[in-house]
């Protein structure tokens, strides 16, 4: 194994970096089964209570520390799903997009 397969091997999540692509596909693999998470305005949450990412985005509340913080905590009515920093700031990343511009 090279020098810099076997690092990556030791840290895979070091491997990825910021990408709001990456963002998107975890929110379609772990927050859609409650959120509604694209830019759809006429979207609704699979769970009435969760509000849709684009309306998250667009909380005058919400910044990127904002959902940095919210998704290093647990979260009573959110299972506890395990990201990663890398992901965490990719996801944040991709909620930021959706903000109206
Ligand atoms: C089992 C359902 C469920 C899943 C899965 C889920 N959420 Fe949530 N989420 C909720 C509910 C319900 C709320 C609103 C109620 C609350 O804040 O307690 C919420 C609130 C939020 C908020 C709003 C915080 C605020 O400032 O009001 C954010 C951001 C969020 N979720 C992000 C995510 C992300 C990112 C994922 C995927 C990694 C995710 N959620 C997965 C149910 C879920």
């Amino acid at each position: 194994m090279t020098f810099i397969g076997a690092l990556a091997a030791a840290f895979p999540a070091r491997a990825q970096s910021v990408d709001p692509a990456v963002g998107e596909r975890l929110a379609k693999s772990e927050c859609a089964a409650c959120h509604a998470i694209d830019a759809d305005a006429k979207a609704r949450s699979p769970d009435p209570k969760a509000p849709r990412f684009a309306e998250v985005a667009n909380m005058v509340s919400t910044t990127e520390l904002s959902l940095k913080v919210f998704l290093r905590s647990s979260h009573k009515n959110m299972p506890n799903i395990m990201l990663s920093p890398e992901e965490i700031d990719s996801l944040a990343a991709y909620i930021l997009g959706l903000k109206k511009k």
